[in-house]
């Protein structure tokens, strides 16, 4: 049942290519220009017209919504506010009935996330969910929704139903970014292109798996670790930490790089291994001033950056090569060699990844 793979998560690592690949399908045909999400449909104008997205989630979950946060106010240009469950429910938000509500939750069970959603119902939001388990109870709370059809996660570290959401939350910006007209034709037919060709591109990325297996080699004994990124990337750098966290048990945080010099720095020795999302997209030359920043302080600097990166291979100890994509679209690949990276890391130190201690896959507990 793991298909010849040494644990669910990786094997649900390597289905990424195709869990992606099965949530656009029939959903987006570039060719046709066609972009339509089958479960939004009747509440489809509360999207559209939203003067607010709120989006709810925990975890990775709400992971996916802080990128997603960045890609609406991109595309879509709505302001976005990305909450924890956990704390949005127990807040006495501000909820206007023309908000709309954006639940993202894999397991389709998580209680916090459950309890936010009947709170934004009872104020009048409309809610749309973005789950993976069908007919779950979030599923059936929500008023539409878009399956992500990553297929079951079994891992309890979320590594598929990730990229799964933000390819689904992509798709639902892409429809909004288009009826209100935010994206020239040429531009949207572009990105329908490109979002298709990602199946591909992340079948290309899994290819550094060995390379990444040595780096973990390196660092597999370090007690802490931090992951920078900015833009789109920032979240895929709280990401990587939570999966480095979660199954390996070493201590990791994520930052938005430019904040690291109002604090983090000064952990910064040689002991400490720095992962930076160093991809060229806008941010690229802060994030090369950022990486220079910690080699001065002799941290360790593994980065993630696009082929053929001569600059910051000169600089970093470790370069990890992933193909170009638009900027928006950068977090379906950045993040496959994070979650590869943990996934090693926590192997060689013995670790359960399936399983790992104190968790469980679905929360069904506040
Ligand atoms: O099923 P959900 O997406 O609602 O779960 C939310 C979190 O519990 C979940 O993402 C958790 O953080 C994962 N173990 C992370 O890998």
């Amino acid at each position: 049942e793991k298909g010849g793979f040494d644990s669910f998560m990786l094997k649900e690592i390597f289905e990424q290519p195709e869990s992606v690949h099965n949530c656009l399908r029939g959903r987006l045909i570039a060719e046709k220009g066609h972009l339509q999400l089958g479960g939004i449909n009747k509440y489809i104008d509360r999207l559209l017209y939203a003067k607010r997205i709120i989006i709810l989630g925990c975890g990775t979950s709400w992971h996916a919504g802080l990128v997603a946060e960045y890609i609406f106010e991109e595309l879509a240009r709505i302001p976005v506010e990305v909450e924890y469950a956990s704390e949005f429910r127990y807040r006495n938000p501000i909820i206007y009935p023309d908000d709309a509500v954006i639940a993202i939750s894999q397991s389709g069970e998580t209680a916090d996330t459950l309890a936010a959603i009947e709170l934004a119902k009872s104020k009048g939001a409309t809610i749309f969910g973005v789950c993976n388990v069908v007919g779950s109870s979030i599923a059936r709370a929500t008023h539409e929704g878009a399956y992500t059809h990553a297929g079951p996660e079994i891992g309890v570290a979320s590594t598929k139903a990730f990229t799964a959401q933000v390819t689904v939350l992509l798709m639902m910006a892409l429809m909004i970014a288009k009826k209100r007209q935010n994206v020239a034709e040429a531009q949207f037919s572009e990105l329908l292109y490109e979002l298709e060709s990602i199946p591909e591109k992340i079948a290309k990325t899994l290819k550094i798996n060995e390379e990444i297996e040595k780096i973990a080699h390196i660092y597999q004994h370090s007690s802490n670790m931090i992951y920078l990124g900015r833009g789109y990337n920032f979240p895929v750098a709280l990401e990587g930490a939570l999966k480095l966290k979660e199954i390996s048990y070493i201590h990791a945080e994520g930052y938005p790089a430019a904040e690291m010099k109002h604090g983090p720095i000064a952990l910064i020795d040689e002991e400490m291994p720095v992962v930076f999302i160093a991809i060229k997209d806008n941010s690229y030359e802060k994030v090369v001033s950022n990486i220079q920043e910690v080699k001065a302080r002799k941290g360790r600097v593994i980065a993630i950056v696009n082929e053929g990166d001569n600059l910051i291979s000169s600089m970093a100890d470790h370069v990890i090569e992933i193909p170009a994509t638009y900027d928006v679209l950068t977090p379906l690949l950045t993040v496959i060699p994070l979650q590869l990276l943990a996934y090693h890391i926590a192997v060689l130190r013995g670790c359960n990844v399936d399983q790992p201690r104190n968790l469980a896959k679905s929360v069904t507990v506040e």
